[in-house]
């Protein structure tokens, strides 16, 4: 997935999917604490900061998001891509 402004428009069923697997199962993960968590896959960085960073423990370490796009880690101004 390359086209970052497509993705952003129309990603409403991964929305859902993610919101589906959050509230099914994130209550089973036993965090320890100062955890760092790693998004793979994780596109322009929208879920993983709207839906995902929201549910952590908050007093995770880092939250990093990964993707081998570089169209799509480039996309949302806000988020900022590792280099
Ligand atoms: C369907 S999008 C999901 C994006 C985001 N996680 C979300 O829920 O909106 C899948 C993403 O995985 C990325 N991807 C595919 N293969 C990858 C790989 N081998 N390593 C890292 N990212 C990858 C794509 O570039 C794409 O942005």
């Amino acid at each position: 997935m390359d086209d970052a402004t497509l993705y952003s428009k129309y990603h409403s069923m991964q929305t859902k999917d993610v919101n589906f697997v959050l509230e099914n199962y994130i209550k089973t993960i036993k965090w320890k604490s100062s955890e760092s968590i790693l998004d793979v896959g994780s596109g322009s960085g929208e879920v993983t900061m709207q839906l995902l960073a929201p549910v952590l423990p908050h007093d995770f370490e880092k939250l990093v998001g990964l993707d081998i796009s570089p169209e799509m880690t480039t996309y949302h101004p806000k988020i900022l891509p590792i280099r």
